[in-house]
């Protein structure tokens, strides 16, 4: 007889991997093998992107880069990410504000599961499926933010930090994505001044995820521009290698944050983490090299912006309802006549293609599976150009015509 096992029994991948496992089953092999779409993968071109720079394919690892890495992150690392940051954005973060992590997923977990009890996070409905996995597995409490066809899936900041039957001892810290997974809207300029502004109020904080900060017209978008006060502030802005340096596999991310709060990050690092691969970090200190950078922040957002545009104009003619804001690397869509899209996806998967369901992306749903649930985005879906190459465009709009011609029928 099997064990009762010591671990939770309520531990499921996150939304994707099922859906992936899926795919599996149905079509015979892997999503990303020959001969398949990846259109529901969330990961960017791996390969130079015309015009952009070289990918580095080496780093030197001397005797210094076995010892054990600092908890907080290799000083040369540190001080990088804050230059990208104070060039860009003529701000004036300094290496202590930066902590490193192995991948964005890894700080944005931690800054959840060290937060306070009195702490409420605010979360749009319509977000990253791993936030929800994040937030039930670290016990937050968390509210939603309404994202409907009225409020064009981007709400108004005021939202985030509505306090209306609110106790006093409450305190907010917002989760937003900007520029959005799954929308691809994106607050910038006045708007995202006002947010900053919001968030650096007493009793506020907020968790910007800025994982595409590189995927919009103004080729770098993030909240650090606006931040009064960071060492005051419970403001923390997440970033990563992962998708403008298109390097994934790295796993390399970090969160900006008041040195209070980094020093509490890097005290989890020490006895909980132990630091990041030197040679990861080592590799990220070349990608960030600021030439490098300047080139990489035209060539994604003309690559990037050309796919959304030019995916966006074929999808509406075939009678999809498309959503998107103008940033990230993602479409947000309706089917028509109120279709089903994991009905959708089915089909879909016999022809070597998947899409991620709204339903995954519904921070309101229960996290357990319940029949009873019905998710209002049940027609919707997100459909990633992320690591499409610019020749298949003609085929992927081919496909997607078919299935949904067929399903329409
Ligand atoms: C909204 C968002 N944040 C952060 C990340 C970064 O994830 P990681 O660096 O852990 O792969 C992703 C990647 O999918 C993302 O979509």
């Amino acid at each position: 007889m099997q064990r009762d096992s010591f671990l939770s029994d309520d531990c499921p991948p996150m939304g994707i991997y099922e859906t992936l496992y899926a795919f599996r089953d149905s079509f015979g092999a892997f999503m990303g093998s020959e001969g398949t779409h990846p259109w529901s993968q969330g990961f960017p071109l791996t390969t130079q992107l015309a015009g952009g720079p070289a990918l580095p394919d080496s780093v030197d690892v001397t005797w210094e880069d076995r010892f054990y890495p600092k908890a907080w992150g290799h000083p040369l690392l540190r001080e990088a990410i804050a230059n990208h940051y104070n060039s860009f954005y003529g701000c004036k973060i300094a290496p202590e504000n930066v902590m490193v992590f192995a991948g964005g997923r890894p700080g944005i977990y931690t800054i959840l599961a060290f937060l306070k009890k009195h702490v409420e996070v605010r979360i749009g409905n319509v977000e990253w499926p791993a936030y929800l996995d994040i937030m039930t597995q670290t016990g937050s409490n968390w509210r939603v933010v309404p994202f409907t066809k009225e409020n064009g899936f981007h709400p108004p900041n005021a939202a985030y930090f509505d306090r209306a039957g609110l106790n006093d001892k409450t305190h907010l810290l917002p989760i937003i994505s900007n520029p959005g997974n799954p929308t691809g809207h994106t607050r910038c300029g006045a708007e995202l001044e006002e947010l900053m502004a919001m968030a650096e109020q007493p009793k506020n904080g907020i968790l910007l995820d800025e994982a595409y900060e590189m995927f919009h017209a103004s080729k770098g978008v993030s909240g650090i521009q606006y931040v009064k006060d960071l060492d005051n502030s419970n403001v923390f802005l997440a970033g990563a290698c992962t998708k403008g340096l298109q390097s994934p596999g790295i796993r390399i991310g970090w969160v900006v944050a008041s040195r209070k709060n980094i020093e509490t990050m890097a005290n989890y690092s020490s006895f909980g983490m132990g630091g990041v691969s030197h040679p990861s970090q080592l590799y990220a200190v070349k990608l960030l090299e600021p030439a490098r950078v300047a080139q990489a922040r035209e060539a994604v957002e003309k690559h990037y912006g050309m796919q959304r545009a030019r995916y966006g104009e074929a999808f509406a003619q075939m009678g999809l309802r498309v959503y998107t804001g103008d940033g990230g690397f993602y479409h947000w869509m309706e089917l028509p006549d109120g279709l089903n899209a994991d009905e959708f996806n089915r089909r879909l998967f016999k022809r070597g293609a998947a899409i991620l369901k709204g339903f995954d992306c519904d921070m309101a749903r229960p996290h357990r599976k319940d029949p009873a649930y019905r998710s209002p985005y049940e027609s919707f879906f997100r459909f990633s150009f992320g690591p499409l190459l610019p020749e298949t465009f003609e085929s992927d709009i081919a496909l997607m015509r078919q299935v949904l011609d067929e399903y329409r029928g």
